[in-house]
């Protein structure tokens, strides 16, 4: 398949998903929750939707081929930007998935097929004083077909 090509199909096979999904760190900018948590949600946070079970919440860990949690490689995991995360794999209640950066942001399953597009987007943050995750900050945006939380 031409590059052209391979970019269409995957236009084609995610672009009609009503299913994307944001990833955000949360927790530990404002040092009120010491431990960063990932979090997933479809739409932009709002403070309301803090604690609403409209989103997910996972721990980060070093291995997570077993357990369920998150493991994410290089600097921009955990505050940093993450423009310079090299891997951020994704064990969640919804399946198995991993993001490389040096496959251009694809996401995979752990067969290897590509599941899914993401891209690194920090624009979106929340600043919620009062909630348990009080702040937070977007990470990656995906689109794919297989989120099913
Ligand atoms: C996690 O541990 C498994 C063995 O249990 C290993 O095969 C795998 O490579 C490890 N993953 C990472 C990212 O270190």
């Amino acid at each position: 398949m031409k590059p052209t090509t391979a970019l269409l199909a995957l236009g084609t096979l995610f672009s009609t998903c009503a299913a994307d999904f944001w990833i955000y760190e949360a927790g530990g900018f404002g040092d009120q929750v010491p431990i960063t948590y990932f979090s997933f949600y479809h739409d932009v946070v709002k403070c309301s939707d803090l604690g609403s079970g409209k989103g997910q919440n996972y721990l980060p860990y070093e291995n997570v081929s077993k357990r369920k949690g998150i493991s994410c490689d290089g600097n921009g995991c955990e505050g940093g930007n993450p423009n310079q995360v090299t891997r951020f794999e994704m064990n969640v209640d919804w399946g198995h998935y991993t993001i490389y950066k040096d496959r251009g942001w694809k996401m995979y399953d752990t067969s290897d097929r590509v599941v899914g597009q993401c891209r690194p987007d920090r624009s979106k943050s929340w600043l919620c004083p009062g909630k348990g995750l009080m702040d937070g900050a977007s990470m990656f945006w995906c689109q794919t077909s297989v989120d099913k939380f």
